[in-house]
């Protein structure tokens, strides 16, 4: 005798798939659970729960066992969805970008305010990733960004992200090493970076869901974590020109950076906090 199919139910399905990921310590597993559900069904997630007893078809169990597996191996995600939010706008995420962080929405802002203030317009994006912080603040400014980064993978993925958010126009990038190229910053009146700022000998403690699965070369400059900032204080004094310097700061780097800065005799700057009281962001004038 044929033995019946097990026909698996939302709700079901949402409650095992929670208890799964709660076992294996992934933090919001109901969060996780019905936002990969409702990826598979391509539904919104509030409508999971105005049709909990929608039976599964095969393809989509198989889609979503899928998808369950990879995150019951801490793999993140936004890179399961291929896609996050970052400053209210959608973005493509794959392994060769850095997924976008809420702390760095601080840097959209501190940029914005002073865009506005001043109405700067030529930009530079060191570091660039998927392109969320260029394209965040082309998308809310009156500006032209170049945006750079050494990852060709990472470059391709800031452009559709560009094309997405019809930036298209309003950023230009540029396949370059910042730590080996000469770069010129008499073009910009701004420069914005959020570099990679853990330290070598952190990067065993980082968590797995960070280490195994985001882009090393996006995490880590091998050093002291301060590689990226002694780099960016060296380009901004050889300009000839006014400058702002708007940096991302790694948890912990603040009073780093301003031994930096002290020792470059670069007294003219601030450092934001962000939501947590974490200082998060400088904001330092060259020339
Ligand atoms: C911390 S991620 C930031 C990505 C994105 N801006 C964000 O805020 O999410 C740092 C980025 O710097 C890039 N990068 C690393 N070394 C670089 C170098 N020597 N020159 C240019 N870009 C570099 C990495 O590929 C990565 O995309």
């Amino acid at each position: 005798m044929e033995q019946a199919v097990k026909v698996w139910h939302v709700l079901e399905i949402l409650k095992v798939t929670e208890a799964a990921f709660a076992d294996k310590g992934i933090k919001n597993p109901r969060l996780n659970a019905e936002l990969l559900l409702a990826d598979v069904l391509k539904c919104r997630r509030i409508e999971l729960y105005l049709d909990f007893e929608k039976p599964l078809t095969t393809a989509e169990l198989m889609a979503f066992r899928e998808f369950v597996r990879r995150r019951l191996k801490h793999e993140p995600i936004q890179y399961i969805l291929g896609k996050t939010e970052f400053y209210a706008l959608s973005f493509n995420v794959s392994p060769a970008v850095l997924i976008p962080r809420q702390e760095t929405e601080l840097l959209v802002e501190e940029v914005l305010k002073y865009l506005k203030e001043t109405g700067a317009k030529r930009v530079l994006d060191i570091g660039t990733g998927s392109g969320c912080v260029a394209i965040a603040v082309a998308a809310n400014s009156d500006c032209h960004i170049d945006a750079i980064d050494i990852s060709p993978d990472a470059l391709q993925t800031a452009k559709e992200n560009s094309d997405l958010n019809n930036t298209t126009d309003k950023i230009t990038f540029y396949n370059k090493d910042v730590l080996k190229e000469e770069i010129d910053l008499n073009d910009y009146d701004v420069v914005m970076s959020n570099p990679p700022y853990i330290p070598a000998e952190e990067m065993k403690t980082v968590d797995d869901e960070v280490r195994l699965y985001e882009p090393a070369s996006a995490l880590t400059d091998n050093a002291d974590g301060l590689v990226f900032y002694r780099r960016l204080i060296e380009l901004c004094q050889k300009a000839e020109k006014k400058l702002v310097l708007f940096a991302e700061l790694g948890d912990g780097k603040a009073a780093y950076v301003e031994g930096l800065l002290k020792e470059k005799g670069v007294t003219n700057y601030r450092i934001t906090e962000d939501l947590i009281k974490i200082p998060r962001v400088l904001v330092a004038e060259f020339n």
